[in-house]
């Protein structure tokens, strides 16, 4: 694959408001939107962006790497592909796209659970290198034949979350009638028509559905029926009994998804879990809650000898990644931003968006004078 990126989309921005205009009003809203009155992921990105750095330009210093160890792996740069419910209803064929570029750019690709590709077909397109988000179902066997299916896959991370007791409340999903999976009224029906590349790859790649998810789904449910065996399958309450089966039977890393406090820190280390995810679910969940930025500086401060943490949610660019790995993450992800760049340039988006924030990454290292991804934090100013 080709690792350029196209000089008219340098900027997340560019590629948001070209999305924008090619993506169906109902599903841009549902990539975009925040919950309640959006407070949270806007401090999110804001409060990242307080943090400032200092370069140090008189040093003897040799070439800088971007290179990133986590969990036990090395990547090309210190940043990943979150897991995205519902992908290809936000942009036809668009998981496909983001495993094959994550592989070719030797970054990390998470599947979710709900998305439209199974675990089977991001393990092949990645050699048996894609993470695999888990939902935790409600049944038993459910979950152990999932577990068993991710093992099969090859996949060396299985990250489950907890930040979803219910679902977000989101005012926009709820006036388009986008409840999961998506209504089609005639408004959304209108949307479509008004985004013809859309509908025509849509047509293309086919109605999406839950890849994953299929074997366990009857056939012939409408979709509201659908939507009540979704509710019934998963439950999002975790709790330390229904972790344990899973440690137990997982021997690749366990990573928790959605941490926000130092009290869930220390029970993610007491129940063996290698890795954290400092998350807000990109500010979908709790409009109240702290910014992930803020929650990382804390549990960095107390737990990073005992656990690896990294972080998502806000993240719109390379200077946001090294404000991120600066302030003490081992790693980072980003959900939206890879969609950004499905919608706007489609097979070619998740080349470019990893291209560009490389760039945008490498050229922060250069600046800052800063040889390795680790030494990062060095740069921070604290006072
Ligand atoms: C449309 C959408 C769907 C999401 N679906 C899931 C999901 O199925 N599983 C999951 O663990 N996180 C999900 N997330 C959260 C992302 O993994 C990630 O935490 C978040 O997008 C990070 O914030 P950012 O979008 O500001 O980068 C979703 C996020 C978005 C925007």
């Amino acid at each position: 694959m080709a690792q350029e990126f196209n000089t008219a989309y340098p900027s997340m921005d560019d590629l948001r408001n070209k999305a924008m205009r090619r993506i169906p009003k109902f599903a841009f809203e549902y990539l975009d939107g925040g919950c309640n009155e959006d407070v949270n992921i806007s401090r999110n990105t804001s409060e990242i962006r307080e943090v400032q750095l200092q370069p140090r330009y008189l040093r003897n210093r040799g070439i800088n790497s971007t290179k990133t160890k986590v969990l036990g792996m090395e990547y090309d740069a210190p940043f990943g592909i979150a897991p995205v419910g519902l992908q290809g209803l936000m942009w036809p064929n668009s998981p496909e796209i983001l495993a094959k570029a994550a592989f070719a750019h030797n970054i990390p690709f998470i599947l979710s659970t709900v998305t439209t590709m199974s675990i089977e077909r991001a393990s092949e397109l990645t050699e048996g290198n894609a993470w695999f988000q888990l939902y935790n179902p409600a049944e038993d066997e459910l979950r152990d034949d999932i577990i068993n299916r991710a093992e099969a896959a090859g996949c060396p991370v299985l990250v489950l979350l907890c930040d979803v007791p219910t679902f977000g409340y989101r005012p926009r999903d709820i006036r388009n009638g986008l409840a999961l999976p998506p209504k089609m009224s005639v408004t959304n029906i209108l949307q479509i028509l008004g985004k013809p590349t859309w509908a025509y790859n849509t047509l293309k790649y086919g109605q999406p559905t839950f890849e994953t998810l299929k074997p366990y789904t009857p056939e012939g449910l409408n979709l509201r029926q659908l939507g009540q065996f979704m509710d019934k399958t998963f439950s999002g309450r975790l709790n330390e009994e229904r972790i344990k089966p899973i440690r137990d039977k997982w021997k690749g890393k366990l990573v928790l998804k959605g941490v926000a406090s130092e009290q869930d820190t220390q029970d993610a280390i007491r129940m063996g879990f290698d890795g954290i995810i400092v998350s807000n679910h990109g500010g979908r969940q709790l409009d109240a809650a702290q910014s992930t930025i803020n929650s990382l500086s804390e549990i960095t401060a107390k737990y990073s000898d005992q656990i690896e943490i990294m972080m998502d949610s806000g993240l719109r660019s390379g200077p946001d990644i090294a404000r991120t790995m600066a302030s003490g993450a081992k790693f980072t992800f980003m959900g939206r931003s890879f969609l950004y760049g499905c919608g706007a340039l489609g097979n070619k988006g998740g080349d470019h968006t990893i291209s560009m924030l490389k760039t945008q990454f490498k050229q922060v290292m250069d600046q800052l004078c800063c040889e390795r991804v680790e030494d990062l934090p060095k740069h921070l100013i604290t006072n």
